[in-house]
């Protein structure tokens, strides 16, 4: 893919599933990566086993504290241009509403909401004045369709899409091009990583994403869409793919659906 070729690429959530499949595309397709998630260790052995690790390298932030995570990489880019930004890092949730501490709607919008605000906010003012740049966020179906279990998961999710509509609008003054990824069922590590009602890590896969596409193939799909300029992009199969269009066309049977599920 000639668009990433000696482009710097920051790209968040690059330890694991979607985004460590990202990354390989992306460093076989010439880019410089910055390597974001929590694990340090990780992002190392993830930066070494990528084509040319010498032009990428890591640099570990936690998002669930997006402030303090933005002022680290502040301190740590220091001026180095960055040409897109892929805000990917991402946690779910498996929890009732009526089972779930409130605690966990403030994590999950502190990952999935103001940890994409923070990254975005610091790379934008240079792009805008470069008139060169392109913001990517990895939402999700979930940000299109409300179901069981993900009230806040659900929340966020819809947020950043709204964050990303503002920017898009904003930014076109500025020539800047702005991309949503929504993906349905991938099967990664996102079920076992999905906070429960208290807080915890589920622990446990989830039948709906282990028979969704591979990592591989979702990241496939969202590098052609990022390289076509495209605004949005579903990335999926089957009922979760669909699940937005029947969203729009039929809003009072998917109602019923997710009420089923
Ligand atoms: N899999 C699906 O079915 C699916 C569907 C729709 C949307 N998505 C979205 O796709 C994105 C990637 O998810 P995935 O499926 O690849 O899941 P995953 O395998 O669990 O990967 C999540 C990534 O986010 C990072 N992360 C989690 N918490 C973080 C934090 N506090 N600070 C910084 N990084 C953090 C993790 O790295 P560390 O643990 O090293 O921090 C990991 O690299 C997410 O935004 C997710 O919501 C996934």
């Amino acid at each position: 893919m000639q668009y990433f070729s000696g482009k710097t690429v920051w790209l968040t959530g690059a330890s694991s599933g979607i985004g460590l499949a990202m990354a390989q595309q992306l460093a076989d397709a010439g880019a410089h990566l910055i390597l974001t998630s929590r694990r340090a260790e990780v992002l190392e052995q993830v930066r070494q086993g990528l084509a040319h690790p010498e032009r990428h390298r890591v640099l570990a932030l936690d998002l669930s504290q997006p402030e303090q995570a933005a002022d680290q990489a502040r301190e740590a880019l220091g001026d180095q241009v960055i040409d897109i930004l892929i805000n990917n890092a991402g946690v779910s949730q498996r929890s009732l509403i009526l089972e779930t501490d409130f605690d966990v709607y403030r994590q999950l919008m502190e990952i999935d909401y103001f940890g994409v605000v923070a990254l975005t906010k610091l790379v934008l003012p240079r792009m805008a004045e470069r008139r060169n740049g392109h913001i990517v966020t990895v939402s999700s179906v979930a940000g299109k369709v409300g179901t069981k279990l993900r009230s806040g998961y659900n929340g966020a999710k819809f947020a950043v899409i709204g964050f990303m509509d503002s920017l898009r609008a904003e930014m076109a003054e500025h020539d800047l091009v702005v991309t949503s990824i929504l993906p349905g069922f991938i099967n990664t590590a996102i079920a076992h990583n999905s906070l429960a009602g208290d807080g915890s890590a589920l622990g446990k896969e989830d039948p709906d994403n282990a028979g969704g596409i591979s990592a591989e193939e979702c990241a496939r799909r969202s590098l052609e869409a990022i390289a076509a300029q495209k605004a949005e992009v579903i990335v999926g199969s089957g009922l979760s793919k669909l699940a937005p269009l029947l969203q729009r066309i039929s809003p009072a049977f998917v109602r019923r659906m997710v009420a089923k599920r």
